[in-house]
């Protein structure tokens, strides 16, 4: 099979991106059809003059995603996607909407999630707080010499009004950054900067108020977005989540709704949205002239893999607004993210965040586009990574130590994962707050951020946040947890069956 491709060495875009970007269109504009097989890399490289390691990696990438699998040892093949869905993504279909937003009314101020599980400032002495990023990786040398560089310029910056959308060069930095890493194509008037995610939840449905008869959110959720949905005089349809993210053939039948989603990491679970149920959440969205909350709170930290295309780099619809937020990859406290909305509402969202806040600090804005652009951004989450990613490693080593076959979900990306305890275990609350009493942070989903709108469903799941922990603490909590889960069971009233999930190792 030929693949006609056309590659420029001298683009920003790396070779291995342009491979991707191509095949991948090519299968959903429906060129290369399902059972089509892929050149083998080593034919493709020669054609294209380019290293074999650049083919393999872009081809990982489409496989990652679930656009082609690999059948034993012939190779790779197209998936069976269902013509409506690529319908749907490669010919845009403009919004049925015909009047504009009705304007939010002066109303309620929403509500903000702290997001810190537990609150108050009486912290465990080992917490695996989730969402947390270590303190020592904050880039903080870096930090200050660009600040400082910027304080010591002219002050005409810092007297005036900014762009109330967002500083154009930072706005700039991140369509970059979402092109290169997530594959979606937007201009910087599409992008608005905000008080981090939350905000940028809080202006999108703002934004769509006057467009929404219906909200819909993945169940369980995070709690943020849970509250900025309740605080809404609307109906709220949650929507269960299983193995392959939100359940698609479980969305209302409804006009005019909003959803919220987190396809690359689902909060709370870890789960990765597939792509068929990417493509029907998109075709739901046409079919019911609703629209998408893309929450892409933490994908900056993918481990095994490569990084996954955005839900709305798959939108030809203009249906998804995309949230992204720094909070997580440079820090909370800068309280920096940004909202990316289809560019038929980039000038009333605009106009939003001017009456909501008339934009963000210029100094902390101007700081941040140096930091993405002068290179420092890539080098800094790369470096966490690898740091992240060895506290996941450890600590899911632990686990597979002390207790049997854990059940873990959510390790492939983002600075937490989740542990489903098995049967007859007690519950994640009491195990919660025995080992807090030991002096180790563990959360059952409410208590890590989490919104469960059933409120039947098992009390048996625990979050782990990772990330600001360094390894020998991860591994003496988990010693720990192993003594207080065996005590626990122990008092338990019989019949017990979970003394078989426990290990011997802490005897
Ligand atoms: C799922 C999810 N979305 C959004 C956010 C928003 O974070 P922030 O408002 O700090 O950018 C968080 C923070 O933990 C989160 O966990």
């Amino acid at each position: 099979m030929e693949l006609a491709l056309t590659l420029d060495a001298r683009s920003d875009k790396s070779l291995q991106a342009q491979i991707f970007d191509q095949v991948r269109l090519l299968i959903l504009d429906g060129r290369l059809q399902a059972g089509m097989s892929l050149p083998p890399t080593r034919l493709l490289a020669e054609r294209y003059q380019v290293s074999r390691n650049t083919v393999i990696i872009a081809f990982d990438r489409l496989a990652a995603e679930g656009y082609v699998e690999p059948r034993g040892t012939s190779g790779l093949f197209v998936t069976a996607i269902p013509p409506d869905d690529l319908l749907l993504v490669s010919s845009p279909r403009p919004p049925l909407r015909t009047n504009g937003p009705v304007p939010p009314e002066a109303g309620e101020p929403l509500l903000c999630f702290a997001g810190s599980p537990g609150g108050g400032e009486d912290r465990p002495t080992i917490d695996f707080w989730v969402g947390r990023q270590a303190a020592s990786g904050f880039p903080l040398r870096v930090w200050r010499r660009i600040v400082t560089k910027l304080l010591s310029g002219e002050s005409q910056y810092l007297a005036d009004y900014c762009d109330p959308a967002g500083l154009p060069q930072l706005r700039r930095a991140i369509a970059d950054h979402l092109g290169r890493t997530r594959g979606m194509h937007v201009t910087t008037d599409q992008i608005i900067v905000t008080a981090g995610g939350q905000d940028a939840l809080n202006l999108v449905m703002n934004l769509l108020r006057g467009h929404t008869e219906n909200l819909c959110i993945e169940n369980p959720c995070y709690a943020g977005a849970s509250m900025i949905f309740q605080s809404e005089n609307l109906p709220i349809e949650p929507v269960p989540v299983d193995s392959e993210g939100i359940r698609t053939d479980c969305l209302p039948n409804k006009p005019r709704s909003l959803i919220y989603v987190t396809p690359s990491h689902q909060y709370p679970t870890g789960v990765v949205m597939t792509l068929s149920r990417r493509l029907a959440l998109l075709r739901w969205a046409g079919d019911t002239d609703s629209y998408i909350m893309e929450d892409d709170y933490d994908s900056d930290f993918r481990y095994d893999g490569p990084p996954l295309t955005a839900l709305s780099g798959l939108d030809r619809g203009r249906r998804v607004f995309y949230i992204g937020t720094f909070s997580k990859s440079v820090g909370a406290g800068l309280r920096l993210g940004f909202a990316v909305v289809p560019q038929i509402f980039s000038e009333e969202a605009r106009l939003l965040k001017a009456k909501m806040s008339n934009g963000q600090s210029w100094l902390e804005q101007c700081a941040l586009a140096e930091f993405v652009s002068d290179g420092h951004f890539d080098r800094h989450v790369r470096k966490l990574r690898q740091l992240y990613k060895s506290r996941r490693d450890a600590l899911i080593s632990a686990l597979r130590k002390k207790f049997r076959e854990p059940v873990i979900t959510g390790q492939d990306s983002g600075l937490h994962l989740v542990w489903r305890l098995p049967k007859g275990m007690p519950s994640a609350l009491a195990i919660q707050t025995k080992a807090r009493a030991a002096g180790v942070g563990v959360y059952a989903l409410s208590s890590g951020g989490a919104f469960d709108f059933d409120g039947t469903a098992p009390d048996d799941t625990l979050m782990f946040g990772y990330a600001s922990l360094p390894e020998n603490k991860i591994l003496e909590a988990v010693e720990k947890l192993n003594g207080i889960m065996r005590e626990m069971s122990l008092k338990a009233p019989a019949p017990r069956s979970h003394e078989s999930a426990l290990e011997n190792g802490s005897r």
